[in-house]
């Protein structure tokens, strides 16, 4: 196993680089830079693939110097690159993939590909931390939800997902409607604070089917639809009663899926796992269930690149470098 991995993540909009340390089995942070084009999101309201791709072109080498310097390494000094390689926006990949094939090359270091899925779940790795097999993982970011059974490292069964938008892309809907820039999870989070949850019924979809799928466009109709309806509608009582639509929807999968596999862990991983509010609900279920919660803090929910190096140390590196290419369509319903 490599002691020492750079991370190197540009999957969507973010330029990310981390330096890692593994040593007694214990993977620690040494650096972990995240730069991000969020001013340029709020004024267009959501990522423009092409503008993030140039952004990423700018930045990914200050980044990556950046996080060497922090970290205390020089670049041919650490031990493995570690790069997302999928999925995600396809200039924005190529800018890591590139740059990480390039360093690999001439530093002469062995290079490990990670599916950015994959690498969320791997936050919860990281420090204290240490997951054990089986376990259940929730995967809930602003692209995808996804249920999944690990068994052990890179081994996994996907056990159901959402059907339509994913529950950050709910959040970020919602948001926009109430004329929130993106992203639009954690301002719903803040008002959802202040709101009454039971002032307005959404609709909670397939809580009784029987597989563990999700849906949440549905709700965003719900919610455009009392927003149009309801000109006395308080933004609080809106964001409260939406952010417990789609926590439900959420915990009750999660408690299903758990009793079903019988595992005694659960990692979450994704942006939305940055929702306090969730992982109070999901913590009381576990301790019903006598089930061991993992939820990393909130700067490992959201993009960044010490998850991706996090996930390379259980994963092998690529035979040849040079032939690595981006895929913008990994998932882990299909990449196992
Ligand atoms: N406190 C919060 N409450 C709810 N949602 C949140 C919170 N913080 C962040 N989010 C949501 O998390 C999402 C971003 O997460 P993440 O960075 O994992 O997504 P992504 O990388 O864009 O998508 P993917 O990983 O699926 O490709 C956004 O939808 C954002 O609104
Ligand atoms: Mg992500």
């Amino acid at each position: 196993m490599y002691k020492t991995i750079l991370g190197i993540e540009t999957s969507c909009d973010e330029t990310a680089a981390a330096v890692l340390r593994q040593e007694n089995n214990r993977i620690t942070i040494l650096s972990n830079v995240v730069a991000s084009s969020a001013d340029l999101q709020a004024k267009y309201g959501g990522v423009i693939p092409e503008q993030a791709a140039r952004e990423q072109l700018k930045s990914i080498i200050p980044v990556i110097q950046e996080s060497l310097q922090v970290s205390g390494y020089r670049g041919q000094d650490i031990n493995a690159i570690a790069v997302t390689y999928g999925p995600g926006l396809i200039g924005s990949l190529l800018v890591g993939v590139e740059t990480a094939k390039t360093l690999a090359y001439i530093w002469n270091k062995p290079l490990i590909p990670v599916n950015h899925l994959i690498g969320h779940f791997y936050a919860n790795w990281i420090g204290n931390s240490s997951p054990k097999f089986p376990c259940l993982g929730l995967l809930v970011s602003g692209g995808h939800t996804d249920l999944v059974l690990f068994t052990s490292h890179g081994k996994y069964e996907y056990l159901g997902g959402t059907r339509d938008d994913a529950a950050g892309e709910c959040f970020d809907k919602c948001a926009r409607l109430l004329g929130y820039p993106y992203p639009g999870g954690p301002q719903i989070a803040k008002l959802a604070q202040k709101g009454d949850p039971k002032a307005f019924n959404f609709p909670r979809p397939m809580l009784n089917s029987k597989n563990l799928d999700f849906s949440f466009s549905g709700l965003k109709t719900a919610f455009a639809n009392i927003l149009k309806e309801d000109l006395r509608a308080k933004k609080e009582d809106l964001a409260a009663s939406l952010e417990a639509a789609i926590i439900d929807s959420l915990v009750i999968k999660t408690v299903k899926a758990a009793q079903k596999y019988e595992v005694e862990q659960i990692i979450v991983a994704g942006g939305v796992a940055a929702n306090q509010e969730l992982v109070r609900k999901l913590k009381v279920k576990s301790e019903k269930l006598k089930v061991k919660l993992h939820v990393p803090p909130p700067y490992l929910c959201t993009d960044n690149a010490a998850m991706i190096a996090a996930a390379a140390y259980y994963q092998k590196p690529t035979p040849d470098i040079l032939t690595l290419q981006a895929n913008p369509n990994l998932s882990l319903a299909i990449d196992r």
